[in-house]
């Protein structure tokens, strides 16, 4: 017989119908006459209720169906008199596909913390919780590709494995294929890295915005969506080491429509998680965080506050004179630090903000440069319970401009000299900014950590699974 999945199962109404059903045994209680199993096959946050007529089975053939196993199920679906549930299916068929042993399978009926169920990553998509995670952060990506599908962006697949420092930032992983104990050496005793795999030194990309610029300078209008790594040892609740992040490049694009555009295009996939991931986004509210749903749709109705950061400073300064601490300085020229970003949307505003205009000090070579010689055309978009979600920026269109940057902040030409092409042939202006796939992921379901929003987490010291 052909498998029903659970969430269509729940919407049927032809009761007396044979259905099968497959999943994994989330509770099974009962009396000695009749069994009640709560089965879930991830199609849904919801359980299915299978109804077990104890004697037709026997209890030895029963035994081993405890929490953890897999089954599968032929029966009648009928109309449920128990609470919660509208279909429930009486089983007269259950195949034990396999057992879970109760004294060994971790995840035992409730009541397990985030960080124990970060040790068991590998069986933690089998919760409720990651569970629903999990098909939210399918639901995103949907939304983001077509989001930039309906507006004419073209998905651009850029490089892994790159030659050169997008943000200068030299946070980056080696890749190599020389030997550890023994590598190549020089005249002057350096590594020659032109005996490694690519003939140079190479490493896992920190951004893709620097291929997606090239292309953008073709195609007009494109995004990235792949992953980034940076090795930061920043341990924190919303760093990764391998993260997700999507990056728009848009030709003519100026600053102001680089705003609209992120804004947009956040709303647009909050509203899609509102509209598709109800259930599971109730549950995530109901578990952790009252506020969620408020939080989403207050964010979707309201525009984002745009001020420039010597705005943003004054208004901490501000704060400061008035008593608020913090735990970091603040001054015009430091990098805002995530308490500083918080102030700004939680309880200055009250809204998601984007700030523009920073120090060049503290942002990448390639951001175009205003005229004050002080400050970037910088954007980085800081929302409520994150801070800073989107970085972005107008890039210098100028050759000589940009040359002069990169030659100050350190990054060289040589292995640049492919993107300064752009600027040489049929320049443009253009702008672009990257989300944080799991920043993003935070602010919709309410998680907290950024490990519990991406199915196998890469933090220092921890590369398991
Ligand atoms: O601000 P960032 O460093 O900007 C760039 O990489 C630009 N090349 C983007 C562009 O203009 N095309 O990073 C962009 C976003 C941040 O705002 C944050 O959301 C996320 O990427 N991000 C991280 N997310 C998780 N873990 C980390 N270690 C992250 N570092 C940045
Ligand atoms: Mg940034």
């Amino acid at each position: 017989m052909k498998r029903t999945v659970i969430i269509d199962a729940l919407k049927r109404t032809d009761f007396g119908t044979d259905v099968n059903i497959k999943g994994w045994v989330r509770t099974r209680r009962g009396n000695k006459s009749v069994s009640f199993i709560a089965l879930n096959d991830g199609s849904t946050i919801n359980n299915i209720q299978i109804v077990v007529d104890n004697e037709k089975f026997g209890d030895e053939y029963l035994k081993p169906i405890t929490t953890g196993a897999c089954i599968s199920v032929v029966g009648k679906l009928v109309e449920s008199m128990g609470k919660g549930q509208t279909v429930e299916v009486q089983a007269d068929e259950i195949e034990i596909y396999g057992t879970a042993d109760p004294d060994t399978y971790p995840l035992q009926k409730k009541g397990h913390t985030l960080e124990f169920l970060r040790e068991i990553a590998h069986l933690r998509p089998r919760t409720n919780t990651f569970g629903a995670v999990y098909r939210v952060r399918h639901h995103m990506a949907m939304a983001i590709h077509r989001f930039f599908h309906e507006r004419g962006f073209f998905y651009v697949h850029t490089p892994i494995i790159t030659g050169s420092d997008c943000e200068g930032a030299g946070q980056m992983f080696q890749v190599t294929t020389l030997n550890l104990k023994n590598p190549p050496k020089d005249d002057l005793g350096c590594i020659d890295y032109s005996e490694d795999f690519f003939g140079k030194e190479t490493s896992l990309t920190v951004s893709g915005q620097l291929e997606g610029e090239l292309a953008a300078m073709a195609l007009g209008a494109i995004y990235t969506f792949g992953p980034t790594f940076r090795a930061e040892n920043s341990n924190t609740p919303r760093h990764l080491a391998e993260f997700w992040m999507i990056e728009p490049e848009v030709a003519f694009n100026e600053i102001e429509e680089n705003m609209q555009l992120a804004q947009d295009f956040i709303q647009y996939c909050i509203r899609w998680a509102l509209d598709n991931c109800k259930d599971d986004l109730e549950f995530l509210s109901k578990m952790y965080d009252e506020e969620l749903l408020e939080r989403l749709n207050f964010v979707i109705a309201n525009d984002f506050v745009r001020l420039t950061y010597t705005e943003g400073i004054k208004i901490l300064e501000e704060a400061i004179a008035k008593g608020q601490k913090f735990e970091f300085p603040v001054s015009w020229g430091t990098d805002l630090q995530s308490e500083h970003e918080r102030y700004l949307v939680e309880k200055h505003f009250k809204k998601p903000v984007i700030l523009t205009d920073y120090p060049k000090e503290i942002k990448s070579f390639y951001m175009k440069q205003n005229d004050d010689g002080k400050t970037v055309r910088a954007m980085d978009v800081l929302f409520p319970k994150i801070g800073e979600i989107i970085g972005g920026s107008q890039r210098e269109e100028n050759l000589e401009k940009l040359q002069q940057r990169a030659e100050e902040m350190g990054v060289p030409h040589k292995d640049i000299w492919w993107y300064l092409d752009t600027r040489r042939f049929g320049t443009a202006p253009h702008s672009g900014f990257g989300l944080g796939f799991e920043r993003l992921l935070l602010f919709v379901t309410g998680m907290t950590n950024i490990r519990d929003v991406i199915p196998f987490p890469r933090t220092p010291n921890n590369a398991d699974f």
